[in-house]
């Protein structure tokens, strides 16, 4: 493993590659291997324990057959149900990095940010991670949470910025949960494509955050202090799934901001 390495990102999907966009902004000089593990997707319903399997053996193959210097799991759900299993278990030979920490820290840094409200998967509000890591480094912070399963199949269906959109979040919006709050974490992968429309529902009152540039400011402070920055670009990205359809082709641009190619890699059949 060296600075020439690529950085590895998985997801369950396709919307993790709103982070590995963030990151290649952020980071032109380095070569991405992004794995989206569409056979097993959704993961936002999945159990932890399936949810542990499958991490594990997508990081296992980003280590061991694309020699990646970093795992960045950009899923929020993955991240909730198997980052301190991933860490631990892989603690002595890479770094792993997580979508939640760095919100966590952006939280916890903003004063005017007294009552905080999440919306997520239905496994990423279960597990109680964000409560948990929050309060336990403010305890004054009040918390509120929603699960919002609708959100993540309307927007891969291409349903952002229009009628059935503005429906749908804003009746989720005006739940009791999500009210008087001064800030919004929108825990999912595919969140960030609806950012605009759930600022314009507070009238841009309340601090709406979600994880693709923060994520990818850490991951390029993580691999600076570790001396593995690339300077020099060496191989063109990659980006894996393992199940392929036309359809996941095409809604690439919808999370990436343009088309990209997919290649089947099906590491759970090609054993
Ligand atoms: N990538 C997932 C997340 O960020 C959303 C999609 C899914 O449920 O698999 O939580």
């Amino acid at each position: 493993m060296n600075p020439q390495s690529p950085i590895g990102i998985f997801d369950s999907g396709i919307g993790g590659l709103t982070v590995a966009h963030a990151i290649s902004k952020a980071m032109p000089n380095e070569t991405l291997v992004y794995f989206g593990d569409t056979a097993h997707m959704p993961y936002g319903d999945k159990s932890k324990e399936s949810i542990r399997y499958y991490a594990e053996q997508i990081t296992n193959y980003l280590l061991k057959n694309e020699n990646c210097k970093c795992i960045v799991i950009a899923c929020n759900t993955a991240s909730a149900a198997a980052y301190e299993y991933l860490r631990d278990a892989f603690k002595n030979s890479i770094p792993v990095i997580n979508v939640i920490d760095p919100i966590i820290e952006e939280v916890i840094a903003d004063d005017q940010i007294k009552r905080v409200g999440i919306i997520a998967t239905k496994t990423t509000i279960a597990s109680g991670i964000y409560q948990e890591k929050l309060t336990r480094r403010k305890a004054s912070l009040e918390f509120t949470a929603l699960a919002t399963p609708l959100l993540a199949p309307m927007i891969e269906e291409g349903f952002y910025n229009d009628k059935i959109s503005h429906e749908i979040i804003y009746s989720y919006l005006a739940q009791p949960e999500l009210q008087n709050i001064d800030a919004l974490i929108l825990g999912c992968t595919h969140y960030p494509l609806i950012k605009e429309e759930i600022s314009a529902y507070y009238q841009n009152k309340v601090r709406v955050i979600d994880s693709t540039s923060i994520v990818a400011k850490k991951v390029k402070m993580i691999l600076a202090n570790e001396g593995l920055l690339n300077d020099h670009r060496t191989a063109n990205d990659k980006y894996y799934v393992s199940d392929y359809t036309d359809s996941f082709e095409k809604t690439t641009a919808v999370f990436f901001g343009s088309k990209i190619h997919l290649e089947l890699k099906n590491i759970w059949l090609a054993k």
